[in-house]
């Protein structure tokens, strides 16, 4: 059983992946593998261009009976089931500043939260699906509902939460 932690940047996966192991889960960081499958350089996104089909074959081929797999493109990997943590675009925007990411790249990371875009991406390629919201949640907090949400595998859960009240205030 594979599950994918995924979420837009600044969500809190690697936080709470960190928490994970401490609680005694297994936890592979797709970012350590970047490097790896890197094929090129987006000038424009200043992203690396990742060989999206051989690190999921990859992944697929790691044999374990429960493994969680964070990162921003862990649901593309053939993954079992999705977590896909979300943030308020406001907070989210305080977390980026923090990490003195880029105006611009802040910008489009928060609008793509607001946009639902990650959930939208893993429901293509998931139907176990649960949302967690960490607005205003210790890392801890967000690490215990993943553990609960591994355990226990609650019927698919998500669609609930809407950012569409600060984009309407913030559009354009
Ligand atoms: N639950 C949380 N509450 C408040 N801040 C958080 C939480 N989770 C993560 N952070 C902070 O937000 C920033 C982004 O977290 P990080 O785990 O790197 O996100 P991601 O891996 O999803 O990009 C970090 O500075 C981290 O300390
Ligand atoms: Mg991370």
């Amino acid at each position: 059983m594979k599950i994918a932690l995924t979420g837009t940047p600044g969500t809190g996966k690697t936080a709470a992946a960190g928490e994970l192991e401490k609680m005694g889960y297994r936890v592979l960081h797709v970012h350590d593998l970047v490097e790896t499958f890197t094929i090129g350089y987006d000038e424009k996104r200043e992203s690396n261009i990742i060989d999206e089909d051989a690190l999921a074959r990859y992944v697929q081929e790691i044999d374990d009976p429960q493994l969680i797999i964070e990162g921003h493109v862990s649901h593309l990997l053939g993954c079992d089931a999705a977590i896909v943590l979300r943030c308020h675009p406001e907070e989210l925007q305080k977390r980026l500043k923090n990490k003195h990411w880029k105006e611009e790249k802040i910008r489009e990371n928060v609008e793509a939260e607001a946009l639902d875009i990650i959930l939208e991406r893993a429901l293509e390629h998931h139907e176990k699906v649960w949302e967690i919201d960490t607005t205003g949640k210790r890392e801890t907090e967000v690490a215990e509902e993943i553990a609960g949400i591994i355990e226990t595998m609650p019927p698919p859960h998500y669609g609930e939460i809407d950012w569409s009240e600060w984009l309407m205030e913030h559009a354009g």
